[in-house]
């Protein structure tokens, strides 16, 4: 896939089959579209790049046959601060803002009116798909959001924690889950700063065989504490280590722009040999709807 270029036929056909209609549709310079079920998300940097992803998408839904309900619009700041959350470009108003988009026959709630992000970040499937090919047992979702990879990963059979600072986020994962008929028996929902859950978890000795490390680029607890990624990740990799067992297997992924998949090797390797352990890195595929260099960098650690 290229910049530029709509997704064909047989990519679309692909995704109908493997039960997935949340996806990339087209990546431009300066933003882009994605479908969540029968909605549709813009996210552009500029007016001009909003119009031209509108108008080629009406030609492109147009000769795929593709029915849509609604597309939203959502402007894409330079600051974390400046973000809103996406508006009504065409179809009705006054329909309910919630939906559903699946993912490899699993179901997650989009929400249009949650604020800037719906629900469900698309650029992770081929990392999902790993984790329910692994078939981890005990899974630690950092930075959980809407628990997606614990839906996953409870899909495959594991126990899951997952711990986000945001309880309605939390609240959501949960919601994902019934909406997957999975029942959240055994499965931990922690609202709060994922380092101090590290540590907590350390003292007690608990063990997880795969953890997921997916935290923003910056974010602040309500009681001050800031997170950088380019400054906090290699510790927060460190942390993750002391608590995973043998063979236990790390995702470690960053939308931070500065971070490149070369960084993030080079923290793995570091927390490896802090804590006296082996491993190696692997990447999975990347998604075949993101052209080059879109998308989160992830890299996964196996660990010895
Ligand atoms: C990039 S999203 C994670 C996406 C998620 N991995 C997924 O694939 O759906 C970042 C999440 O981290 C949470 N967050 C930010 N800082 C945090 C912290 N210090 N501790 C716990 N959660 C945090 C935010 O509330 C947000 O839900």
């Amino acid at each position: 896939m290229n910049k530029n270029q709509w997704i064909d036929e047989d990519l679309l056909r692909r995704f109908e089959s493997d039960g997935t209609d949340a996806h990339r549709l087209c990546t431009i310079d300066d933003g882009w579209a994605e479908r969540f079920g029968a909605e549709v998300l813009i996210s552009f940097r500029s007016n001009p790049a909003r119009d031209r992803l509108l108008a080629e998408f009406q030609t492109w839904a147009t000769s795929r046959k593709v029915q849509v309900n609604r597309v939203f619009g959502r402007f894409l700041p330079r600051k974390n601060e400046e973000r809103e959350r996406p508006i009504l470009l065409q179809g009705s108003a006054g329909q309910t803002l919630q939906t559903t988009a699946a993912e490899n026959h699993l179901k997650f709630g989009i929400d249009f009116d949650a604020g800037y992000s719906v629900g469900l970040f698309v650029d992770q499937r081929e990392n999902r798909r790993f984790v329910r090919q692994i078939k981890p047992k005990k899974v630690l979702n950092c930075f959980a959001y809407t628990c997606s990879f614990a839906v996953a990963a409870a899909r495959a059979g594991a126990q899951t924690v997952s711990v986000d600072l945001s309880r309605k986020s939390l609240e959501r994962g949960r919601h994902n889950f019934a909406l997957n008929e999975l029942s959240t028996d055994g499965h931990q929902f922690i609202a709060d700063d994922v380092r101090p859950v590290l540590r907590r978890l350390a003292r007690r000795g608990e063990k997880f065989d795969m953890i997921i490390l997916d935290p923003p680029t910056f974010s602040r607890t309500k009681g001050g504490a800031a997170f950088h990624v380019e400054n906090d990740f290699e510790a927060l990799i460190a942390a993750a280590v002391e608590i995973a067992d043998r063979n236990a297997r790390l995702l470690l992924s960053t939308n931070c722009e500065t971070l490149t998949e070369q960084a993030l090797e080079r923290m793995a390797r570091y927390s490896l040999k802090l804590s006296r352990r082996s491993g190696a890195l692997h990447r999975e595929p990347k998604p075949a709807d993101f052209p080059p260099g879109a998308g989160a960098r992830s890299i996964w650690m196996t660990l010895n």
